[in-house]
């Protein structure tokens, strides 16, 4: 059901982790991709073991100048554009609200906010010629709630959500669909589960419907499918990919009562 075939898609920090993943299966249902990352070598590792459906470029997702960059390296080599995954992101260590820099806020600004901004404004045109096009912003369960320790990080996902439903109305009557796609806690670098102890795994995923942690595999699909012809009439929409951690803590946890 799931077909890509003939599209051309770019992926905004596909050099590793999700971005990847989504790269890799992008190209495995028959689009051609361009892996836009900061980590030029690390993309040109992913673009070459794709082979000839994929090229990687350098892309700093601040820089309007390296989103034209990026995007003529998808119109040259493949022709067209007509997909757009705004996947880059950072999640620094957390601080309390109070010890967070105005220059670490305004830097995770400039990545996950801004950064979608302008991937979203500048392919609004290839796209148009395209004859219209899907974009998906990778927003987080932080787009939802409150997390402590992470305030930069919750705010601009929570932007992100908000970016994309202004998109969708401006930008639907053009034939060009926006959704966002919030991912749980995901096996990714950026999560670090491999350093968690038990107790610490536990209290991250062992209330969750699905008590475990989620695979990049897992938010490809959905990205593939929102990519796709399969999702034509979803557009400022929200999709989960979460294990039902929005779906809200069992009553009576951890007692006789909560076990069934
Ligand atoms: N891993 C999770 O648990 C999780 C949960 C919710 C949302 N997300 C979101 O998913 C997306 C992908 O994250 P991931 O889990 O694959 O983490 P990751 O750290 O493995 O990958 C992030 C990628 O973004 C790239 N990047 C960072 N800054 C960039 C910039 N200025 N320009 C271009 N590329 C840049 C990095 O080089 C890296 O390749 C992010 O937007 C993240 O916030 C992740």
């Amino acid at each position: 059901m799931i077909d890509l075939e003939g599209k051309v898609a770019l992926v905004s920090g596909g050099a590793r982790g999700q971005g990847a993943c989504e790269a890799r299966l992008f190209a495995e249902l028959g689009a051609r991709v361009v892996i836009g990352d900061v980590l030029e070598s690390e993309g040109e590792t992913v673009a070459g073991e794709i082979g000839a459906a994929a090229v990687s470029c350098r892309l700093d997702v601040t820089s309007g100048e390296d989103w034209e960059g990026a995007i003529a390296t998808a119109v040259d080599r493949f022709g067209r554009l007509d997909v757009l995954v705004n996947n880059a992101g950072i999640a620094p260590d957390g601080a309390f609200l109070q010890d967070t820099p105005e220059e670490l806020f305004m830097k995770v600004v400039a990545v996950n906010q801004m950064g979608v901004f302008l991937g979203m404004k500048h392919v609004f045109e290839p796209m148009q010629a395209s004859g219209g096009g899907s974009i998906i912003n990778i927003s987080s369960t932080a787009g939802f709630r409150g997390v402590n320790r992470a305030i930069p990080y919750a705010a601009t996902k929570w932007a992100v959500r908000g970016m994309t439903k202004t998109a969708a109305i401006e930008y639907g009557p053009h034939g060009i669909r926006v959704n966002s796609v919030h991912p749980g806690v995901i096996d990714t670098a950026m999560v670090g589960w491999e350093r968690l102890d038990e107790r610490a795994r536990h209290a991250v995923v062992g209330s969750l419907p699905i008590a475990r942690i989620g695979t990049a595999t897992e938010v490809a699909r959905m990205v593939a499918f929102l990519a796709s012809d399969a999702s034509a009439y979803s557009t400022g929409g929200e999709f989960l990919v979460d294990g039902g951690s929005l779906a809200g803590q069992p009553l009576f946890r951890d007692t006789e009562l909560g076990k069934r």
